[in-house]
């Protein structure tokens, strides 16, 4: 006899498996809350850096709390020349494995790695969150054939990110966008990737270990694949005139459209909201509205659908963004991940202070006692 009786939870659906105090999502009213802010206040009114400090430390720091922050960002920004040997070796591969495997790899030279205290775990997120966007701006050169730029401590994290992807210090007004993008990207509840992340720390592993796992699960489509998807989508529709057919016929194929619906929100994901005017402004300024136009028309197109609780998330508007700002379709995912090593870090963090193997269990619904029969007469 298999086990019988057994309530399935599919998904984890609506399952609530432990408490935390860094962030909240009202998934019927549309909102966001990073220890207990508004996501509204939070992205009008803080950089990265800020937002980082609040969401590892918890309390949104003094001006000399975040001097010193930033500070500590900054100095951790460079990568050994082994990372960047590494990098060189596997840059045929697609930027979320690079960025997994270099960070994977910055295990061997962080003399704190097996340390899961508060305070080191802490570090260790403050320096993965510095290093993060280095590799991956490095990984982009690499692969054309350019050498890596050495960050500017005189820039932001997201400035710097443009900076060492092009080799010129950026217009404050995109390394803006950037920052905005990484501010509202920080942390978001026990999304997929944090669960995995949560479930290497629960086994007691290190912060690395959870972070390499956050990146593993973010790349899949449904998750933080999303961005580059819409931008696919776009491309695709190529004319605002052609967006509402072009949403009927992957519909009418049972396909889904990407950047809309979301496991939490059943209204517009408020990060959408706050991409939305500024895509709009960049499109103008870069002299090209019409991705702008295309994903209107979409939004329009998808109108019946807000109403069954399907709306746009955070990346409806973003991969146009990037692509606005002529960074390759493959990097879009990396940037969300950058965005998240803070809120991997915080949940960590949660998940040591009060730890529990996390190891749910699995339904057997197949044969037993089956009769075994030696290889030679199978
Ligand atoms: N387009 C069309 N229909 C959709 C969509 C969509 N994007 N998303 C959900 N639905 C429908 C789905 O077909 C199903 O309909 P029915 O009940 O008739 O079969 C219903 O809504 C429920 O879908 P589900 O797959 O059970 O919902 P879920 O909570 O498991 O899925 C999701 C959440 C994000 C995987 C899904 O909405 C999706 O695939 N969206 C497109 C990918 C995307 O934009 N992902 C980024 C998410 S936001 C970034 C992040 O935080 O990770």
């Amino acid at each position: 006899m298999t086990e019988e009786g057994v309530t399935l939870y599919r998904g984890l659906r609506e399952v609530y498996i432990d408490r935390t105090t860094s962030s909240f999502i009202n998934g019927k009213e549309g909102k966001l809350y990073y220890r207990g802010y508004s996501i509204d206040d939070l992205a009008q009114n803080c950089g990265f850096e800020e937002i980082s400090y609040l969401v590892m430390m918890g309390e949104l720091p003094t001006a000399s709390e975040l001097e010193a922050f930033s500070k500590e960002l900054k100095s951790n920004m460079g990568l050994p020349q082994e990372i960047v040997d590494l990098i060189t070796i596997v840059k045929d591969a697609h930027p979320m494995d690079v960025l997994r495997t270099a960070i994977s790899a910055l295990a061997g030279f962080d003399s704190e790695v097996d340390d899961n205290s508060s305070e080191a775990t802490l570090r260790k997120g403050t320096k993965l969150t510095a290093q993060a966007p280095t590799i991956v701006a490095a990984h982009s050169r690499i692969r054309q054939g350019l050498d890596p730029i050495t960050p500017d401590p005189k820039l932001s994290i997201a400035a710097n990110f443009l900076y060492m992807l092009f080799g010129t210090v950026p217009d404050p007004e995109d390394a803006k966008l950037i920052d905005k993008d990484f501010v509202l990207h920080a942390e978001h509840g026990l999304n997929a990737s944090a669960f995995g992340a949560r479930v290497a720390a629960s086994t007691q592993a290190d912060l690395h270990c959870a972070v390499t796992t956050g990146i593993a699960v973010l790349k899949g489509p449904s998750h933080g694949g999303a961005a580059e998807s819409v931008m696919t989508m776009s491309l695709e529709i190529g004319d605002e005139s052609k967006a509402e057919q072009y949403i009927k016929d992957t519909l009418d194929g049972g396909g889904r459209i990407m950047g809309f619906g979301h496991r939490v929100y059943k209204a517009v994901d408020p990060r959408s909201l706050h991409l939305q005017d500024d895509l709009k402004a960049l499109g103008e300024r870069k002299g090209e509205p019409k991705w702008y136009s295309i994903l209107q028309k979409v939004l329009e197109a998808m109108q019946p659908y807000a109403r069954k609780g399907i709306c746009q998330n955070v990346d409806f508007f973003s991969g146009a963004m990037y692509f606005l700002l002529d960074i390759p379709e493959d990097l879009f995912i990396s940037i969300f991940a950058m965005g998240r090593i803070p809120g991997w870090t915080a949940q960590v963090v949660e998940q040591f202070d009060n730890n529990i193997l996390l190891r749910p269990r699995l339904q057997y619904v197949g044969e037993l006692d089956r009769k075994f029969i030696q290889i030679s007469d199978r």
